[in-house]
């Protein structure tokens, strides 16, 4: 018999993505692309993403090693001149036992990617992993992907949404077997301070646990530095420190991150990338390498682009003032103003009913809180030019003002 559409079985995913969902911040994207493509002039502040062109060096940089034959596979954890680099930053921080070395570090495409393999090598069935909420929702997918159960713990408003030890230790049970950590955080902009992370830190390591610090934004902080893990540990026997070169240096798109991790850790993750992607792209291991190795013009641009987000950052956080009946976290980092909207609506998702009202009517995109597990809320990122951002948080201000009645 010919085997037609209705003869075939219908897809059913496998076990291993059976309750893996769509990033919801994907999706805000993809409805304002949708309204462009109709016409309308929408204001994209979803994005996570700096709205900054990748700074001319690294450019130059990446086109003089495509000339000189970076075009062929590198060793899978990759360059060794790359490792070496990053090795050297993360001494900069750290002064631990047993120092980091270029072993000890794994490049992957893209800083996700490092998050994935620590989490596939580190957790299984029947682990619980703890993970302060609001995060970025990517984690709970790939918890879940590892098999292993993500456990939400839920930081106080007062607290800038930033949980503490005592609300860890609540919501720690005998499977507990790790935590990821976001400073600065996705979507909140809040910043742990050093005092906070070795307090974290050191409960982790009285019990056991894994410790994945996710540094992606921590270039991104205003008033002061945002600490590094390696900052405060004094071994690194159970920590996974991950960062990457999208966000501070505007190279998104080149897709390099890595992690730093005890070496036998760094060897697995290594054995895994090399059965799933191999080495990340080598003409952007060395476009990252030029921008952790030329100091003074990295640091040049990273300070143009930090000044640029603090300015939007403090206009932003007065617009906000102006309404005192909308809480909001105040962002010491990354790019996101995080809002309490659950005023609006008698719905269980306010922020996804603001969202979806912010865009259909006001033609602003941003994100429902439901994302990050926390449904009252909703993110802007200010990852956008300054007139879209001041129009944007003009537009949902006054939004709130409409629907709170
Ligand atoms: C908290 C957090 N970690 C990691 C990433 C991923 O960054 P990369 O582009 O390096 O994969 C993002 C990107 O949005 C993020 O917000």
């Amino acid at each position: 018999m010919v085997e037609t559409s209705s003869t075939r079985a219908p897809f059913v995913p496998s076990a291993n993505v059976a309750q893996l969902k769509e990033s919801a911040t994907i999706a805000v994207s993809a409805r304002a692309r949708a309204l462009r493509a109709e016409g309308r002039n929408i204001i994209d502040l979803g994005a996570g993403e700096p709205d900054f062109e990748t700074p001319e060096f690294i450019r130059r940089a990446a086109q003089r090693a495509i000339d000189a034959g970076a075009t062929r596979y590198t060793a899978t954890e990759g360059i060794l001149s790359l490792r070496q680099a990053i090795a050297a930053q993360a001494n900069a921080s750290y002064s631990g036992e047993d120092a980091v070395h270029a072993n000890d570090v794994v490049v992957s495409t893209g800083s996700k990617q490092s998050l994935f393999n620590a989490c596939f090598v580190l957790f299984g069935e029947g682990d619980e992993v703890l993970i302060p909420t609001p995060s970025w929702t990517s984690y709970y997918e790939m918890v879940g992907l590892a098999r292993a159960t993500a456990v939400p713990v839920y930081g106080d408003q007062a607290n800038g949404l930033k949980v503490t030890v005592a609300e860890l230790e609540a919501a720690a049970t005998p499977r507990t077997r790790g935590l990821m950590l976001n400073s600065p955080c996705n979507p909140t902009g809040a910043v742990y301070d050093s005092a906070e992370l070795e307090a974290i830190l050191t409960l982790a390591e009285d019990r056991g646990w894994w410790v994945i610090s996710d540094e992606i934004y921590q270039r991104i902080c205003y008033d002061g530095s945002a600490p590094s893990m390696l900052d405060v540990a004094r071994t690194r026997d159970r920590l996974i420190v991950i960062n990457g070169v999208a966000k501070a240096y505007a190279m998104t798109g080149w897709r390099i991150g890595w992690a730093i991790a005890p070496r036998a850790v760094a060897k697995t993750m290594t054995a895994l990338q090399s059965h799933t992607t191999s080495n990340a792209a080598a003409v952007s291991q060395h476009a990252a390498l030029a921008a952790l190795t030329e100091h003074e013009v990295a640091d040049t641009e990273v300070a143009r682009m930090v000044d640029e987000f603090q300015a939007r950052r403090d206009a932003v956080v007065r617009a906000v003032r102006e309404e005192p009946e909308l809480p909001y976290v105040h962002p010491d980092g990354a790019f996101y103003l995080y809002l309490d909207v659950g005023a609006v609506s008698g719905s269980a998702d306010a922020g996804t009913a603001f969202a979806q009202h912010l865009i259909e009517h006001h033609d602003v995109a941003i994100v429902p809180g439901a994302a990050f597990l926390t449904p009252n809320w909703v993110r802007m990122s200010y990852a956008a030019p300054m007139e879209h951002v001041m129009t944007g948080i003009r537009r949902i201000v006054q939004a709130y003002r409409d629907m709170r009645g």
